[in-house]
């Protein structure tokens, strides 16, 4: 049974700059919600009630966004606004959200390593706070499902063009079946002819409390950052990893292309938007061929 996950939301957000400069990419919003929350959603959705964020220098506003803001709502109920008031009340009560500080950004292999307390001796899912997903299951329920079945980390993966394969971890292996690999290999973010397939991690993870010991058991790299996938590639001796083909869109707001493509689709999808956005978004495009 999973029952917590950890959610690392500590990088520096260097691609995303100025915008990261003072606020956390995690808290950038799509449309009116900030990332982290439809993360936190998403663990919600998939019945994780328990879950560590990972924090670090300059994330204050993410703690001060899953608190409560009596001020705020004191002024909402002055209002008489019952949907706004219940809409933050809904999200300061959504989950039990503890927060730990990353002290240096020396990678993910270490941001994870700091919820070792936390999680002791369980298996956990991790969500990383830049990247959400439209599907009918949630990844993560996917990810506990497979859990279920195997008993051994999984790990989400998504096919991605050659191109953009060096922003990834790569997993290699042997399909199972149609959505499960028993990998054999992992590498973060190798050349396009070094990568051992076309399947990329995808954000998503269920660790064994194994990964601890691996996360100490490997060296930094030159630039002093520690690396979930070289864990994963020294668990690899110990235990056997799974990688599981995720169902659905994963958004990945990390970029600026991307960040606008998510914006785009979410707007699309949202009620009130849908046809005023279309119909601008027709005509902004009809304007942009004929130039
Ligand atoms: C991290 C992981 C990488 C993974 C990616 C997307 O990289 O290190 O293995 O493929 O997330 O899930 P980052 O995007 O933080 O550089």
């Amino acid at each position: 049974m999973i029952r917590k996950a950890v959610i690392p939301a500590a990088g520096l957000g260097t691609h995303f700059l100025p915008a990261t400069k003072a606020q956390p990419k995690e808290m950038l919003p799509i449309i009116d919600i900030p990332t982290i929350q439809y993360v936190v959603q998403e663990c919600v959705d998939s019945g994780i009630e328990d879950i560590l964020i990972i924090t670090g220098k300059g994330k204050r506003s993410i703690e001060d966004h899953f608190d409560r803001n009596v001020e705020l709502e004191q002024r909402i109920l002055e209002r008489e606004d019952e949907f706004w008031y219940n809409e933050l009340r809904h999200i300061d009560s959504m989950a039990n959200i503890h927060f730990i500080r990353q002290k240096e950004q020396n990678g993910l292999g270490d941001a994870i390593y700091c919820a070792r307390f936390h999680c002791g001796n369980e298996p956990f899912a991790v969500l990383l706070g830049d990247s959400v997903n439209d599907s009918v299951i949630p990844i993560t329920q996917q990810m506990i499902d497979a859990y279920e079945q195997y008993h051994q980390t999984i790990i989400a993966v998504q096919q991605v063009p050659a191109e953009k394969i060096s922003r990834y971890g790569v997993v290699g292996g042997e399909f199972l079946s149609d959505r499960i690999m028993r990998v054999n290999d992992i590498v973060e973010k190798p050349a396009a002819e070094a990568a051992p397939s076309s399947w990329a991690v995808a954000g998503r993870y269920i660790l064994t409390p194994e990964i601890f010991a691996a996360i100490e058991r490997i060296p930094s790299r030159a630039d002093r950052t520690v690396e979930l996938t070289d864990a994963l590639k020294v668990l690899l001796q110990d235990e056997p990893v799974t990688a599981m083909r995720i169902e659905g869109t994963r958004y990945d707001i990390g970029s600026k292309l991307d960040y606008l493509k998510t914006t785009v689709d979410f707007a699309l999808k949202r009620k009130e938007f849908a046809e005023p956005f279309a119909a601008f978004l027709r005509e902004r495009l009809n304007e942009f061929d004929k130039k």
